[in-house]
This record gives structure tokens, sequence and C-alpha cells, in this order.
């Protein structure tokens, strides 16, 4: 038995924490997020670097996050601290436990949409409506600061609700059921969106590559969403690592929450573009309005489809409530271990804190005037849900996963991470690669886009 393991608890079975972290990754991140942001770069390039960033960076990376929280069963601040004592370290822990309010704001505001939108399709609101009235109806809906709000915090009381009974059987068992639920109706929706007359545009808008309209900024896009779909880079994977049992192969099973996660994005966009560019009047830049706009435009054209719709964004709720309760547990976890705080008051804070950083947030959809244009940058306009978008789901993960890896690379030690890869995983023969992987390739990369954003402060658009 692992030491403390009686405390901490752990995953039940094998099958339970795969299904479990890919529940924190399979989120809004793939559905919602992915694309979004593709649309927004210029679809297949971005969809390049998206892919060929999760091989070569972020395997070895969910791997060090999954190892470090097994070694130490701490929260990310406590990993830092019992491996490098007086170090500073810990201050990429402090980062990853802020970064979880910063995600959390947001993620819980796009959520609570989709509580609005199972409203809203059960009650065929979207029956007949033409793409135009679509549009119009999520604008009116995002914009209207009581249903902002209110959605938000229902959501966000979903979610503590789950955290304050303690999260494992509920997520393990959840899990199971739902998420082969959610590929069923995907898979549906993929089927009848390229088999709609001139799927052809959007498969290839996707699918192939024009490598000159990547810029800069597409491809830190591409890296940063990469890192927000797999849950890496603030210390959810950490966290879950940490419940961890040593009798687990952290290989095969970081291998599969990034199959099963790459599969559900690219699933996504394969039900969104070919769709969308069949219908008159949508780009596919419209950011984070996309899938709220297109989708209805499908269920329209499809038999049963208000049944689809209603539970598809039921599903779509349940994913984005697994990954929430992961990103609220990083600060809940802290709180717990290090400042000794019971359960209960370290969910109220944390739950609470997301939910005040989330009202600007929930505001910035066209309610509050000033908050829907906070900044330009290279002639685009970021509103505060954007820029914490842009600044939590995307820079701080990636600052948090250099120091992931020039963590367990330089400081904890290539020697040290193998000894605990195999446990669990006998005959292990990657040590070289390995640490190849996680010392040279991924902090050279991983460093090179945060060093190309400082030489051009431009690059940030
Ligand atoms: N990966 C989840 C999604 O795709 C969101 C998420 C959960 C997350 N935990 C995280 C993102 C930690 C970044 C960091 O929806």
């Amino acid at each position: 038995m692992d030491s403390g393991a009686q405390n901490r608890g752990q995953w039940g079975s094998k099958l339970g924490f795969i299904l479990a972290a890919a529940g924190s990754a399979i989120g809004l991140g793939n559905i919602w997020r992915f694309p979004a942001t593709a649309g927004q770069n210029g679809g297949g390039a971005f969809v390049a670097v998206y892919l060929a960033s999760i091989v070569i960076i972020c395997f070895a990376v969910m791997i060090a996050e999954l190892a470090l929280g097994r070694n130490t069963q701490r929260n990310p601040v406590g990993v830092y601290k019992k491996l490098a004592p007086g170090s500073s370290w810990k201050y990429f822990g402090v980062l990853g436990v802020l970064t979880g309010w910063g995600i959390s704001s947001f993620y819980s505001v796009v959520a609570g949409w989709t509580l609005g939108y199972i409203y809203k399709t059960a009650t065929g609101a979207f029956s007949n409506a033409s793409p135009q009235q679509i549009s119009q109806i999520f604008g009116d809906f995002v914009s209207n600061p009581v249903s902002a709000i209110g959605f938000h915090a229902a959501f966000m009381v979903i979610t503590m609700l789950i955290l304050f009974g303690g999260v494992k059987s509920g997520i393990e068992r959840w899990s199971k059921i739902l998420m082969p639920v959610l590929l069923v109706i995907l898979i549906l929706l993929v089927i009848r969106s390229v088999t709609l007359p001139g799927a052809e545009k959007g498969l290839a808008f996707l699918l192939q590559p024009k490598w000159d309209e990547l810029t800069g900024r597409g491809v830190l896009a591409a890296v940063g969403q990469a890192f927000f779909s797999l849950s890496l880079g603030m210390g959810t994977m950490i966290t879950y690592g940490s419940y961890l049992s040593r009798k687990e192969n952290l290989f095969e099973s970081a291998a599969w929450v990034c199959t099963l996660d790459t599969l559900i994005a690219l699933l996504a966009g394969l039900a969104i573009f070919p769709a969308l560019f069949t219908i008159p009047g949508l780009e596919p830049t419209i950011g984070a309005g996309l899938i709220f706009v297109v989708l209805p435009n499908i269920f329209n054209k499809i038999f049963l489809g208000g049944l689809f719709g209603t539970g598809f964004f039921i599903l779509l709720a349940i994913a984005a409530v697994t990954s929430l309760i992961s990103i609220v547990e990083v600060p809940v976890a802290y709180f717990v271990d290090e400042l000794k705080w019971s359960r209960k008051k370290a969910v109220w804070v944390g739950g609470l804190g997301a939910f005040i950083v989330g009202i600007p947030a929930a505001l910035s959809l066209g309610a509050v005037g000033w908050l829907s244009s906070v900044m330009t940058i290279e002639g685009r306009n970021y509103g505060f849900l954007d820029l914490m978008n842009l600044l939590f789901g995307q820079y701080s993960l990636i600052i948090g996963s250099l120091g992931v890896a020039l963590f367990v690379g330089w400081r904890w030690g290539v020697s040290s991470i193998n000894k605990e890869i195999e446990q669990g995983h006998p005959g292990y023969r990657h040590q070289a690669l390995y640490g190849f992987l996680i010392r040279f390739l991924s902090p050279i990369i991983i460093a090179g886009l945060l060093i190309y954003l400082l030489i051009d402060p431009n690059a940030f658009a």
C-alpha cells in the first residue's frame, strides 16, 4: 500500500483513473475551444501544429505531471516544496493555483451557456429559425446580464456541490457512463455534417494545411490549445496523479488520455466545419460563439434534431462539469494540504473566488460595453473573457509546463522520474528517449515560444 494512500484516497481501478483523467481532459476545450481557435487561425495548418505538439511535447509533460503527483502524493505547490525544499520552484505551483481561478472564471461562464442551451433546445427555440435568427438568439442570450451571471452562478454551484461531497466515486462512475454516450452523439453529428452537400469545403479547411496562412500567433495558439485540452500546465494532472496507485503504468495511462482527448477534438472539428461552410453568412472566425451558432443549424436539418440538440448540450454540460471540477480542485487541494483548511472552507473559497473573477467575463459578451473591448492587439479586439482565456488558458499553461519540464529534467532528475515510471511498468526501456524529451526537446520548444513572445510583444496577437 502506498504511504498516505489511506487518507488521500485512490482511484478505484485503472479504467476508473483513465476515464476520470479523460473526463478532466475532455470538455469545453475539445468541443468549444478547439474548433473556435482552429477557425480563427486558418484551420489545417493549426491542426497539424496541434497534433505535432501533443506527440512531441505534451505526452512527455503529461507523464511528468502524473509522476510528480504519484511520487509525492501532494498538490502542485506541495510537490515542489517536498522535492525542492526552500527553493523558488514552488512559485510554479503557486502560478498553477492562480491559473485555476483564471481558467475557471471563463470556463464556468461558457459552461453556463450550455445550461441555457439545454433549455432553449428542449423548448424548440431554434426550430425553423434561419441561420441569421440563430446568430441573433445567441447574441441576445450572452449579452443579457441576468442570464449570463445566473447560468455562471448555477454552474459554479453544481461544481461546488460535487466538490463538497468529494469527487472520486462520482467522477469515476459518471465518466464511465457518459463519455461513451458523448462519443456516440458526436459520431452521429459528424455523419450528418460530412454528408451535407458542399461538406468538402469544411473538410479541406480542417484537414488541408495552408502553411502560408500560419502565423506566429497561430503556432502559439495551437501549442496552447494542446496544453489546455490535455489539462496540462497548472497541476491538474499532478493532483490526479497523486491519487494513482504505483501499480499503474504511467505511459499507458497517458497514452490513453492523449488519444481519447485528441479523438474527441477532431470529431468536434468534423462535426462543425463541414456544416459551417454549407451555411451562408457564417465564418469560421466568429470565435467563442462558434458551436452555439453552428450546431443549432445542424440540429434543424436532422431527424429528431431537437432531441439530439438537447441531448448534446446535456452531455456537453456534463463533460464541462467533470473538467471544471478538476480545475477548481487544484486551489482546493492547495488550501487543504498547505493551509490545512477543512475541505468545506477550501471549496467555499475556491468556488466563490472563481465565481467572482467570472463576473466580468460573464458581462463581457455585450452586456457591459467596456468589458467587451478591454484591449485591441494587432487590430483584434479582446473582451475580458478573451483576455482571461489568452492569459490564463494559454500563456500561463505554457509557463507552467515549462516549469514542469525544467524541474523534472534538471532538478528532480531524469533517473528519479525514470524510477517512478518503472514502477508499474516492468521492462520499461525508453529511459534515454524520455530523458531527451523532458530534458531537452520539450523545454527548448516551450522556452522558444516564450522568448518569441518577449522579443516581439506583438506576437501576443
Ligand atoms: N482540458 C479541459 C478541457 O479541455 C479543461 C481543463 C481541465 C483544463 N483541467 C485543466 C485546462 C487544467 C487547463 C489546465 O475542457
